[in-house]
């Protein structure tokens, strides 16, 4: 590949060094995890979690598919306020198990272990509150908060009725993201103060245009179970499907995209804290609409030691990517697949200065250096990329690790500070968007302050 070919996103995504030096790459399929998630039923009592789904719209549905691949677990109720919903989770799991437009029917019955809790952001409290206080442990969709205050009263709530709540950022049990942590931690990245991440998508679709299904009235939907600690309004079904658009029930880019970069790189570097600082810019070009979120998000955080910088906008080129820029080498993730380019730190003499030399101290100051650094320089480490296959399921592996802990009592691997510091992240980036201020986490008061 010649130097002329490549894109700048290749020269980033290889690495200058790599390139200059033509190394090597080393690939590595990873296993697939769902194995071993069977593997783990094999082992236990043969005892199954009994669980109910409580929002099976969108992403309740994909929940129940994934559930299907879990043996340790077994759905025995859901619950939707919109009736073409509940048939669609009954649909996904293949299932005939009871199902309320009421999901506080489901948190009386005495044989429910668990709850996957699967609503629009602005409901995550209540129903997560209501599933605690009947003794349940709850699988809570990201971001875990639609505000600061509803994330310190779910942590609040988990922590003193001794309940477990895995959130729902699946990536963070995702086995490409575990080979991540594992390099980042074994130091060989040298040390990491960018984290760079972005997720572009552009499309409608992307921006979450969604269709309002034509059967969609305040027959079939329950709107004022909708609007439960929203502001009252008339029912609106474009407000019902496109509900991300909207600051009283989500929390646009920030609460849908950022929070999985944020559990990413928490997932592979460590931090599990609020950051101390954001500042974002943005704009709303492409799909002014009436819509309260920017399409156009960008946000730079200061975490101790480590910046990071995210974004999510309009356009295909960049796609799902995290980069994580250490002294060493640099990793990206990209979708499914990792790759760990080593930076080309060999000794070498000053080339650029020396433009401005004359030809007689240029060749003294190259003589003296090649006899100081006699040594041919060592060999570069290779390239190594690690992927997952393409049909891998990482919510599987996550609802299988939220499974084996309300078993087991063992921690879950995202649990509700986890989850409550990459909300607050994303709380920050929309309060310095709206504000036009720097947002900073004040650990005292456990607020953001402008
Ligand atoms: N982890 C992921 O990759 C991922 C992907 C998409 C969405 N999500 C999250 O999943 C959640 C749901 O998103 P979605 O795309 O499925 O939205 P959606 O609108 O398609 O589905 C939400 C469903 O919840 C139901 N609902 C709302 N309040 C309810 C209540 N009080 N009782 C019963 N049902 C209620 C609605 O009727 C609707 O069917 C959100 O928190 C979202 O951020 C996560």
């Amino acid at each position: 590949m010649s130097m002329h070919s490549i894109t700048r996103r290749d020269f980033v995504r290889l690495g200058a060094g790599a390139v200059a030096a033509g190394t090597a790459i080393k690939s590595t399929l990873l296993e697939p995890p769902v194995l071993a998630a069977q593997a783990a039923a094999g082992d236990a009592s043969g005892r199954k979690i009994r669980f109910v789904s409580i929002g099976t719209g969108i992403r309740g549905c994909d929940l129940l598919r994934s559930a299907r691949q879990v043996p340790t677990g077994v759905l025995v109720g859901t619950a939707d306020l919109y009736d073409m919903h509940q048939k669609a989770g009954l649909e996904a799991y293949g299932a005939d198990v009871p199902t309320s437009r009421d999901y506080r029917s489901l948190l009386d019955r005495k044989d429910v272990d668990a709850v996957f809790v699967a609503v629009s952001d602005h409901l995550h409290r209540r129903v997560v509150l209501d599933a605690i206080a009947a003794g349940k442990d709850v699988y809570c969709e990201k971001p875990m908060s639609h505000n600061v205050a509803d994330g310190l009263a779910m942590v609040d709530a988990v922590q003193s009725n001794k309940r477990i709540l895995q959130v729902g950022s699946q990536r963070v049990s995702n086995l490409v993201y575990k080979k991540a942590a594992e390099i980042y931690t074994s130091g060989r990245l040298g040390e990491v103060h960018l984290i760079e991440g972005h997720t572009d998508r552009n499309s409608p679709s992307g921006a979450w245009v969604y269709p309002v299904a034509p059967d969609a009235s305040p027959q079939t939907i329950d709107w004022e179970a909708f609007l439960r600690d929203a502001p009252e309004r008339p029912f609106d079904a474009v407000r019902f499907f496109r509900w991300r658009c909207f600051a009283d029930y989500g929390e646009g880019l920030a609460g849908d995209l950022f929070v999985h970069l944020i559990s990413g790189i928490q997932g592979v570097s460590g931090i599990n804290a609020a950051p101390n600082r954001a500042c974002s810019s943005g704009s709303l070009t492409h799909f002014a609409d009436g819509r309260d979120f920017p399409d156009l998000l960008a946000t730079l955080y200061d975490y101790p030691g480590i910046t990071v910088s995210l974004h999510c906008n309009q356009n295909n080129s960049g796609g799902d990517e995290t980069i994580f820029y250490g002294k060493e080498a640099t990793m990206v993730i990209s979708g499914n697949t990792l790759t760990v380019t080593p930076q080309d730190t060999r000794p070498e003499p000053e080339g650029y200065s020396l433009d401005g030399w004359t030809a007689a101290a240029k060749k003294q100051y190259l003589n003296e250096w090649h006899a100081a650094n006699p040594a041919p320089p060592a060999k570069m480490a290779a390239m190594e990329s690690y992927s997952a296959p393409g049909d891998y399921d990482d919510t599987a592996d996550h609802i299988a690790n939220f499974f084996r802990a309300v078993e087991t009592r063992e921690h879950v691997v995202e649990d509700e500070v986890f989850g409550n510091h990459a909300a607050i992240a994303c709380h920050m980036a929309n309060y310095s968007y709206f504000h036009h201020s720097v947002a900073t986490w004040d650990a005292a008061t456990q607020s953001i302050k402008g």
